[in-house]
């Protein structure tokens, strides 16, 4: 397996690509099951998890191209037809490797009347349950059964009924999989308290030039009137906000000077201010946002919050960051309930972070060092890579493949900054 060495000390410097975002692309791509005709989609990053969605597309009977993909380019352009559906069964093998498999039930279920989806089981930061993603479908008139491992998810002849559903917490994917269903279904339904991500937003506004009928795009109650059908469309992935905010981190925390070519500042406020109150230097230029830092940076209180708060997403990258401040910084994880397993790996990088429940004091050292560790999920991987630009001397990043989910090109990318990274074989 491969394996990610970097040597540290350099000040990242110059500009880096922001890729398409993986979390809109992993529920923009299933919306190719609500049509027969193309739905194009561009700027899709080129990652093992959106490989893993197509193969699982492709199962139902989905076809999908790609066009025009060049080695050297970032993302490329793909096109999915879902001209008839031979399968509406998403088997375990597939969706234990990828837990947005789950996403496929709402659409499948909308288009064909039925759908038959494993459910996902556990995942490295937490339970992570299904139950508002099957409660929001039944209240749009869906019958759930629950048999060996797997949810069958029914809706009555000429189609789901549509409905009322107040979500009790916010759920990302709860909410996509509720508006993905909702789209062809013959009445109006409603959704409050839906997550308002950005990625939502970016669902919408893709089913809405398929021809859905959406009321309140962008806040927490929001109205679909059904529609009989659906057709193509084609539509660029938004940046991902996420990797951007990444790479943020990794040049604050050497001292860098960068620039985010097509980083969207208007999705990352609550990163942006965190970035800030740590005093590194964010300001908007053409086409991106800059990012640089004199390599002092100030201890800062954060609590991770559904959008418009800090995304869980990034508290792993800025607790990797906070471990060189002047001080103990505070951060709480309000979303998932195991998420710190990337601190006792900062800590063997000479970090000096206590963890209880769901806080986290991570008191500020003068230097990491160097050292091998590896991660049990995606996020908590980049934060060792981070701290790893920083540390004294080399440190070896273990299970790549964490990383090959969701960032794209990550060793290449940072060469483009002045960072020694490098991948090889061999774990
Ligand atoms: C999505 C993102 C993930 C991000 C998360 C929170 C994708 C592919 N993944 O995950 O990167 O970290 O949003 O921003 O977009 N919950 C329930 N029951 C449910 C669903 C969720 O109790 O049926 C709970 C979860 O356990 C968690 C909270 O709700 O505590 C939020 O989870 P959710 O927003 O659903 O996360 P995902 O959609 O899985």
């Amino acid at each position: 397996m491969d394996k990610i060495i970097i040597r540290g000390g350099n000040r990242l410097s110059g500009t880096v690509p922001v890729s398409g975002a993986k979390n809109a692309a992993l529920t923009l791509l299933p919306c190719a099951l609500l049509t027969d005709e193309p739905v194009t989609l561009r700027n899709l990053p080129r990652l093992a998890d959106i490989d893993g969605f197509q193969h699982l597309l492709n199962q139902f009977g989905v076809s999908t191209s790609i066009a025009g993909a060049r080695p050297e380019d970032f993302g490329r352009v793909m096109t999915l037809q879902a001209t008839r559906l031979t399968s509406t069964v998403a088997p375990y093998d597939l969706v234990r490797k990828m837990r947005a498999s789950i996403l496929v039930l709402g659409p499948l279920l909308a288009r064909a009347g039925e759908a038959t989806v494993s459910l996902p089981g556990g995942c490295a930061i937490g339970n992570r349950p299904i139950d508002l993603h099957l409660k929001a479908l039944e209240a749009f008139g869906a019958q759930i059964e629950l048999a060996a491992g797997y949810v069958r998810a029914s809706a009555p002849d000429g189609g789901l009924p549509g409905g009322d559903y107040s979500f009790p917490i916010v759920s990302v994917g709860a909410t996509e999989n509720a508006l993905m269903a909702a789209v062809l279904a013959r009445g109006t339904s409603t959704l409050h308290n839906a997550a308002r991500e950005p990625e939502i937003v970016d669902l919408c506004n893709l089913l809405v030039a398929m021809g859905a009928q959406i009321e309140g795009i962008g806040t927490s109650d929001l109205t679909i009137h059904g529609v009989n059908r659906l057709h193509g469309a084609t539509y660029m992935v938004m940046p991902d906000r996420i990797e951007a905010g990444s790479y943020a981190c990794a040049a604050a925390i050497t001292g860098g000077d960068i620039t985010l070519a097509g980083a969207r500042a208007e999705d990352m406020a609550a990163t942006i201010q965190a970035l800030r109150d740590a005093g590194v230097l964010v300001e908007p230029v053409r086409g991106g946002l800059r990012v640089a830092s004199d390599g002092a940076l100030r201890p800062v209180t954060l609590s991770t919050a559904p959008y418009p708060g800090l995304a869980t997403d990034m508290q792993a990258q800025l607790m990797a960051m906070l471990c060189l401040a002047n001080g103990s910084s505070v951060l709480t994880e309000t979303i998932f309930e195991n998420r710190y397993m990337h601190v006792p790996e900062l800590n063997r990088m000479g970090a000096h972070i206590e963890t209880k429940g769901r806080t986290a004091i991570v008191h500020g050292v003068r230097k990491l060092n160097g050292a091998e560790v590896m991660a049990t999920d995606l996020r908590a991987s980049m934060s060792l890579v981070i701290a790893g630009l920083a540390a004294e001397g080399e440190s070896q990043v273990h299970r790549l493949y964490h990383l090959d989910r969701g960032y794209e090109r990550l060793e290449e990318k940072f060469a483009l900054l002045g960072a020694d990274v490098e991948r090889v074989g061999g774990d």
